[in-house]
């Protein structure tokens, strides 16, 4: 079976085919894998500006598509099902998206799948590396969205925790934004923090005790925060005299990326041991991350759970994941009536 995903949540036109396979262990296969990236015309304003995404997917998205057929060597005639982002995301850049995949599902007579964004970064991990151990502790954190789930069985996800306020790939891009880097930011950072001292300065790591009145179903104790982080770049920046130093830029980049790490990682692994999770998953564009791949295989080790994250190229947004989901989703029996429309807070499950 080939499944085409289709994605179109933000600032990345994608397409992808991927194909069932028979084994049990790795059931999926990448055919292909296109991204058309908005990110030079974004980066002029500092920030995806969502009517510019929109338009630009309505001009990307033919061609995206055509590609991710010649390369994967296949007709439209080869395709049993399309799956498609539902949301959550910028509403005018989903609709285009959705309205392709219905129209492509309906002209050839196959089913549509709609996939949750996050349901498609979780996803991710096991079509890098097949079935993970579960019940998993998996993160999700990306420029939208810092979200931790329990995976108890494969497809279902219940989540643990969220961000109350900034997604920690936010924080990054705001960040760099500060101290005139550019966009987006969370790459830079990475980058200029590996010539830095991440304990030069003391900046605060957040931690909820409390559950928050909007998700009165969450204990909330396995929330993040980042606000208040980035509050305190703002106002150390802002301390200092005359311009920064490239040694105090990387020396910032490297104690902010600490403190965001720590937050990230104490929270997953806090949850490991509460659920018994038998590993741990981390997805979404900030688990690009270096510092962050490097603690979280570190403390990995130390408690005896196996780490997985995705490639660097299934790591940001990306349309095989959204087939990947699209297959687990198909088997389970979801489908979408012509009905369906984008939604732009869509829950998972
Ligand atoms: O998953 P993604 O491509 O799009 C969203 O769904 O948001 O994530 C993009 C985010 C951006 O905030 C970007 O700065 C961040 O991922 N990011 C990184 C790295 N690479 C991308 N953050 C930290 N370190 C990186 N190496
Ligand atoms: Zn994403």
């Amino acid at each position: 079976m080939n499944i085409l995903g289709i994605e179109t949540s933000c600032d990345e036109t994608a397409a992808a085919v991927v194909a069932e396979t028979r084994s049990v262990d790795r059931p999926w296969q990448i055919r292909s894998n296109v991204v058309a990236s908005q990110v030079a015309i974004h980066r002029e304003w500092g920030g995806v500006v969502p009517e510019l995404a929109s338009r630009q997917h309505i001009r990307d998205i033919c061609g995206v598509v055509s590609r991710a057929l010649t390369d994967a060597q296949l007709r439209f005639e080869d395709l049993n099902a399309i799956a498609v982002t539902q949301g959550p995301g910028l509403v005018g850049s989903l609709l285009v998206g959705v309205a392709f995949g219905k129209s492509l599902a309906l002209s050839l007579g196959i089913p549509l799948v709609p996939v949750h964004h996050l349901a498609g970064h979780i996803e991710s991990l096991v079509l890098e590396h097949g079935e993970i151990p579960m019940p998993a502790v998996v993160l999700v954190v990306s420029g939208g969205h810092t979200n931790l789930y329990l995976v108890p069985t494969p497809g279902a996800y219940q989540l643990l925790g969220r961000t109350r306020d900034d997604a920690a790939g936010e924080a990054y891009d705001k960040v760099a934004k500060l101290l005139g880097l550019g966009y987006p930011g969370g790459p830079i950072v990475d980058r200029l923090a590996r010539d830095g001292r991440d304990d030069a300065i003391s900046f605060p790591v957040a931690r909820m005790t409390h559950a928050d009145r909007n998700a009165p179903t969450l204990k909330g104790d396995l929330d993040f925060s980042f606000s208040g982080l980035k509050t305190a770049v703002v106002r150390f920046v802002r301390d200092q005299p005359g311009e920064l130093s490239s040694g105090k830029v990387a020396d910032v980049c490297a104690s902010f990326q600490r403190s965001v790490i720590e937050a990230l990682l104490d929270r997953t692994f806090e949850a490991t041991w509460r659920h018994d999770a038998r590993s741990v998953g981390i997805a979404g564009g900030v688990s690009a991350n270096s510092r962050l791949r490097q603690d979280a295989a570190a403390r990995g080790q130390r408690v005896g759970l196996p780490v997985f994250v995705p490639s660097l190229a299934l790591s940001t947004d990306n349309a095989a994941m959204i087939a990947a989901a699209g297959l687990r989703g198909y088997r389970a029996g979801v489908t979408a009536g012509w009905e369906l429309n984008a939604d732009a807070s869509l829950r998972i499950l």
